[in-house]
């Protein structure tokens, strides 16, 4: 499978890199990420040009990383610093420095031609950093291709099916989806919205409400790594009003970045952001076990799914209905993209 190269992918979150050297394979290139001491994060390609020892297993000296096999030396900007045995540094002993933009609590890479990379392009997710917000967070590595996860994001309607007691009940199957594509700038979005639905223990626990609710499900899938569900839960019939604040719903910013590893593993980042109980630690502790639940039960679906899909006959046609109108069109985005025919689940 192709990848989406010259795109900004989260590696890791901000919390995660630090003066230990992290190990991560972003698009099949391996990646060692760490701070330096003024806190700056740096991703260099994690194969020393020596004997591609991976820096990852090896030491941090000041900001410069010493190969543990044999010490050849690197600087944050991946140059050679040091060799041992003689004075001469060859002009090619450098790696990869990848660029990096610590934004939303993520950590980004920039994959692909490296004078192409604007940090402006990077899409916002900035509930995850903001003291207004309660934020949970996991992140779920997959062995499963990139695709499937698209497909499954997308289509919410596995809620009543696969996380039945969490998350879905009989509505979200039920309420048909809307679909819009913003072709220049690449986002999906998809839109369910429940007049008078149950409430699932996900939201009935956290926000207290008891009774059915009107839930509404706005989707944003920011091609290729960042898909955003905004969910407002209300008491059944209470709807935004014509101006000022929407205080009486509750708001959950549900976070993902979608990372492809390798051809057939993934980095499924989450995050589930609120703007209500903000300081209840009994919340936030649900929400996170909650939510780690869901997300398994997708990582168990998933991985099962990339095995059926590798040792299935090439001729299997896949059959979509009209609930998979949005993941359709990530993957048409997606092969888009990527300059090729194919993506995701469609081999
Ligand atoms: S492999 Fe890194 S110094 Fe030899
Ligand atoms: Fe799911």
């Amino acid at each position: 499978m192709a990848f989406a190269r010259n795109q900004w992918y989260v590696a890791a979150y901000g919390s995660e890199v630090g003066r230990d050297l992290l190990a991560r394979t972003v698009l099949g290139e391996p990646l060692v990420l760490y701070r330096t001491g003024a806190g700056k994060p740096v991703a260099l390609a994690d194969r020393c040009v020596h004997r591609r020892f991976p820096l990852s297993e090896s030491r941090l000296d000041g900001d410069t990383i010493v190969c543990g096999y044999h010490g050849f030396t690197y600087d944050p900007t991946g140059a050679c610093v040091f060799v041992p045995g003689q004075q001469r540094i060859p002009r090619t002993a450098r790696v990869v420095s990848f660029p990096v933009v610590e934004q939303d609590s993520f950590i980004w890479v920039w994959i692909g031609d490296l004078d192409r990379a604007d940090p402006a392009a990077i899409p916002r997710a900035p509930w995850l950093a903001d003291p207004r917000y309660a934020v949970v967070r996991g992140m779920a590595p997959l062995n499963a291709r990139y695709g499937l996860l698209v497909d499954n994001l997308l289509d919410l309607s596995h809620e009543t099916y696969l996380h039945g007691g969490y998350i879905g009940t009989p509505e979200v199957a039920n309420t048909p989806i809307t679909t819009e594509v913003d072709e220049d700038r690449g986002i999906v979005y998809v839109s369910r919205h429940m007049d008078d639905a149950e409430c699932p223990p996900f939201y009935a626990r956290s926000t207290g409400i008891q009774g059915r609710i009107t839930r509404w499900q706005d989707i944003e899938y920011h091609t290729p790594c960042l898909y955003l569900l905004h969910s407002r839960i209300a008491p059944q019939g209470v709807y935004p009003p014509a101006e000022g604040e929407d205080s009486e719903a509750f708001h959950a910013e549900i976070v993902y970045a979608i990372t492809p590893s390798t051809e057939h593993t993934t980095y499924d980042f989450w995050a589930v952001a609120r703007d209500f109980a903000i300081d209840d630690e009994s919340v936030s502790e649900y929400l996170h076990h909650s939510n780690h639940t869901v997300v398994m039960q997708d990582v168990t679906a998933l991985n099962i799914l990339e095995q059926v899909i590798t040792t299935e006959p090439d001729r299997y046609q896949e059959l979509s209905i009209n609930i998979d109108t949005g993941g359709l069109a990530a993957r048409r985005l997606l092969a888009r993209m990527i300059g090729s025919g194919t993506v995701g689940a469609a081999r």
